[in-house]
């Protein structure tokens, strides 16, 4: 037997037999606001739907939700879904199956992958969702973090084709790695892709994605990968097409390939937070401060600096206050941001030895 919840005012049944995480609730509101903040009217299938509680919001939630599917390869699963979408009134199509056999029948403008671990062995499914489309949008969920952000090459490789890098700025890696791998999938479907809102989590990794179709976007996409490299004795840090060593120390560790380009596009979460302005969400104050961080983090390197690191590279004899290092960072004409990938990390252009002096 499974009992009733609510989740940001939305009432839906559970069952012993279905899976829900209480804990992504906040990755559900901030998907929903990306759906809210896409300025068409989109087909939406949830393809990973469980108690079906994400669709449900997004259409709840949101004016430009035409249509619904569910898909669920567990008969369970969908007789649930069935019950809570009809309990919040909402007209839905309902597929019981594999997500591959789906990938024939179903299309979509909005497609959510939200799958137990890796979506990587779905990619190639998803994009056949899109096969009469032009443009589209793919929502995607890891939670296989261990894999793409431990230090551990063979699963990673095996899954996603780069190497990982198990640093202080490992979950950057991992997002970015994601990200490399959908840009590959919709290269061959001869799609370029956009990330408009990425970001890390507790335990997973998401990202929502726009699309096109045009072989000049697929290829443009592809030429935003390469590599990051890493000193493991003095912090030093780079990127590019290929990886090249610390030229201080001459050591190099590096992660790759991976997406170097932006991972939000900065209007888009401009819309996103004026939707949440207008929503009463448990989560909303802490949604408003990692979208303002996102924000920050448009135009900025592929990755983040800890601040203690930091410090004790560069000699300091006690950790400053992370806003006296950005202040500090900017008087000499850089920008520096918080980022929404750790508390104690900022975002910086300034060369490395800046950083170093600056502390
Ligand atoms: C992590 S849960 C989804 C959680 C849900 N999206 C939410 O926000 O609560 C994964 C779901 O995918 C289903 N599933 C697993 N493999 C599948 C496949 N190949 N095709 C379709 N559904 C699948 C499982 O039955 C399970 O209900
Ligand atoms: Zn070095």
């Amino acid at each position: 037997m499974g009992v009733t919840l609510e989740e940001e005012n939305i009432k839906f049944g559970t069952s012993k037999k279905v899976f829900y995480n209480p804990a992504m609730q906040l990755c559900r509101s901030i998907s929903s606001l990306a759906v809210g903040a896409i300025q068409e009217q989109i087909d939406v299938v949830d393809a990973f739907c469980a108690s079906g509680i994400r669709g449900i919001r997004y259409a709840k939630e949101n004016k430009n939700v035409r249509e619904l599917t569910f898909i669920d390869i567990d008969p369970n699963a969908i007789k649930l879904v069935k019950k809570n979408a009809l309990k919040n009134r909402l007209k839905s199509a309902f597929k019981r199956g594999n997500i591959s056999k789906m990938a024939f029948e179903c299309e979509a403008d909005f497609l959510e992958i939200d799958p137990f671990g890796t979506p990587s062995p779905y990619l190639l499914d998803a994009f056949r969702f899109f096969n009469r489309k032009k443009s589209a949008y793919l929502s995607v969920t890891a939670t296989d973090v261990a894999v793409l952000c431990g230090g551990k090459v063979a699963p990673c490789m095996k899954n996603y084709h780069s190497k990982p890098l198990n640093n202080e700025f490992t979950h950057e890696i991992g997002l970015r790695i994601m990200i490399k791998k959908i840009a590959e999938v919709a290269a061959e479907f001869n799609m370029g892709i956009q990330p408009l809102v990425s970001f890390s989590d507790k335990h997973y990794l998401k990202s929502v994605l726009a699309l096109k179709r045009s072989a000049d976007s697929a290829y443009d996409s592809l030429k935003e990968i390469g590599y990051i490299s890493f000193c493991p004795k003095c912090g030093f840090r780079s990127f590019g097409q290929f990886p090249s060593p610390c030229q201080s120390c001459g050591l190099m560790e590096f992660a790759g390939p991976l997406w170097l380009s932006d991972i939000h596009e900065k209007k888009f979460l401009a819309r996103m937070r004026k939707l949440n302005s207008k929503r009463t969400y448990s989560d909303s104050p802490k949604i408003d401060n990692m979208l303002s961080l996102m924000e920050n983090e448009v135009g900025m390197p592929p990755y983040y600096y800890n601040v203690h690191n930091l410090s004790r590279i560069g000699n300091s004899k006690s950790v400053l206050p992370i806003n006296t290092i950005i202040d500090k960072i900017r008087s000499r004409g850089y920008r520096a941001f918080r980022t929404h990938f750790s508390p104690i990390s900022i975002k910086s252009d300034a060369p490395y030895s800046a950083l170093i002096e600056v502390l």
